[in-house]
């Protein structure tokens, strides 16, 4: 993504960076269940921010961060690392606006392929499948949640070509 865009519904999505890690860490806190063990601490974030080929989109209403997702590129493949928006502003469109930015900003840097994990039952897996991303593997007990329960992981693809 390059500068701002202003989406329907008055959502803004820009690029964030390190000095946007409270925010992200109030949707963080806010969208992932605790239950589940997907969620990133401030620490994990602020590190991977600092390695090249990572970025970082916001999407904000007003003053108020409501959605982000965070990504990294290696050569021509890159992975969506974490997306996630507060639980009152959904299926309103951001996640899907997140994942827009995502996918125009790595053709941008040249992605052909962009790679997800996502826990097994995760609703989110409907926006992913209704954006052309397709099971590529399986990871089992990929994900601890709070009570030590394991959750698989299905690994999903999908192609950034045009052709
Ligand atoms: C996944 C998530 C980012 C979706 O955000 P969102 O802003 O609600 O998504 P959108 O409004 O753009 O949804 C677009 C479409 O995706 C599908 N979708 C999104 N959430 C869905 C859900 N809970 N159940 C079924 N379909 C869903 C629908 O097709 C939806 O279109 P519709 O509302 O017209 O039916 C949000 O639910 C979230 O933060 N979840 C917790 C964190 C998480 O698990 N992230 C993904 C793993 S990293």
């Amino acid at each position: 993504m390059t500068g701002l865009s202003t989406r329907a519904g008055g959502v803004l999505l820009r690029e964030g960076g390190a000095q946007d890690i409270a925010a992200v860490m109030t949707v963080m806190d806010a969208a992932f269940d605790k239950q589940f063990g997907e969620a990133w601490n401030a620490q994990q974030c602020l590190g991977i921010l600092g390695l090249p080929g990572v970025w970082l989109t916001i999407a904000s209403i007003g003053e108020d961060a409501v959605g982000f997702a965070l990504s990294r590129v290696i050569l021509d493949e890159a992975e969506l690392l974490l997306l996630g928006v507060s639980p009152r502003f959904r299926r309103r469109g951001i996640g899907q606006a997140l994942l827009d930015a995502t996918m125009e900003n790595a053709r941008h840097r040249g992605v052909n392929h962009l790679h997800l994990e996502v826990r097994q039952g995760n609703p989110a897996i409907s926006l992913y499948e209704r954006n052309g991303f397709s099971e590529v593997g399986r990871r089992a007990d990929y994900y601890r949640g709070a009570d030590g329960s394991l959750f698989d992981a299905f690994s999903l693809t999908r192609s950034l070509r045009r052709d």
